[in-house]
């Protein structure tokens, strides 16, 4: 495949890795020398490509809340008009999104169906860049993923294994519900579904679902760290921005384009920790 990648943050890093490896032909853009914003740096990044992937966004959930205007230029107008070009020059896109779309009162797994309704600033400027996708005429996936780790940048699994390693005992909420998901597997689900070239939107991620004390509890387990997990409610840990209380996906649609089972999260974890 030749595929565009923009951004080389802790997804688009495994993303190019993955493709690498599958020989496909890339070309990635990244920032200092590519901002999204620019649309002669955006119609130069898909200019020759078959496949675009956009993990480039503005990803700074509290700061968000101070900076709606930024966080609306990367992560809906430059989305925008990324579409739009896609659309003149019939490349296939696929967009990353994200869980916060939805503000977690529902019971039970969010499909692709589920009214979206989100829950902070990120949350909209995310939403409106789905939206704009959805009203282009480009060929698109808007693939939505939620509680991500990968080894190219700070994440939950990272900041728990270096709490508890420095503490005997540390407080993790017990009121979020996700499923934890490795970006080496999302690059793997990306590629699949550009070979297929898969539209609309799609949610993935790992198999099962854990809240985030029960998840950090794992952590400490699996590296052996010896530090003693706490159960807390969200109130202890009041962020800018709000966070939803159910991220839970409903992965059916996805696994109707791939006959690999989706690894369950305590398997993409061990497997993770074992990997860094
Ligand atoms: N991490 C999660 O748990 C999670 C959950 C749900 C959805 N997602 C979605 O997954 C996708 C990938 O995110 P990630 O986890 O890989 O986050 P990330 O590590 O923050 O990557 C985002 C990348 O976008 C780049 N970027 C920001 N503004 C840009 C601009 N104006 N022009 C070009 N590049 C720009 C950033 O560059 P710098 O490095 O220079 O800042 C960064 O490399 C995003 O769409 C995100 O919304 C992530």
């Amino acid at each position: 495949m030749k595929i565009a990648i923009l951004g080389a943050g802790m997804l688009g890093t495994d993303l190019i890795n993955t493709c690498q490896q599958a020989d496909d032909e890339i070309q990635v853009f990244k920032r200092p020398e590519f901002d999204i914003c620019k649309q002669s740096e955006l119609e130069t990044a898909i200019e020759n490509c078959e496949v675009l992937v956009n993990c480039s966004a503005y990803t700074q959930v509290d700061k968000a809340e101070e900076e709606s205007e930024i966080a609306f230029e990367v992560n809906e107008h430059a989305v925008r008009n990324m579409a739009e070009i896609c659309a003149q020059k019939n490349i296939y896109l696929i967009h990353i999104s994200t869980d916060f779309v939805f503000n977690g009162e529902k019971t039970g797994p969010y499909t692709e169906l589920d009214a979206a309704e989100a829950i902070n600033v990120y949350g909209a400027s995310k939403l409106a860049g789905e939206n704009a996708i959805l009203a282009s005429d480009a060929e698109a996936a808007i693939l939505r993923v939620q509680w991500s780790y990968g080894k190219a940048a700070d994440n939950f699994v990272s900041k728990i294994t270096e709490l508890a390693s420095s503490r005997d005992e540390i407080s993790v909420v017990n009121d979020q519900f996700g499923c934890p998901t490795a970006t080496t597997e999302i690059a793997r689900a990306i590629r699949l579904l550009a070979s297929k070239r898969a539209t609309g939107i799609i949610h993935y991620a790992a198999e099962g679902s854990v809240s985030r004390y029960e998840f950090a509890k794992e952590i400490v387990e699996i590296l052996n760290l010896g530090c003693t997990v706490l159960p807390c409610d969200s109130s202890k840990f009041l962020a800018p921005a709000k966070r939803p209380a159910n991220s839970v996906f409903d992965c059916s649609l996805y696994d109707t384009y791939d006959s690999a089972k989706r690894k369950h999260w305590k398997t993409m974890l061990s497997d993770y920790l074992e990997s860094i």
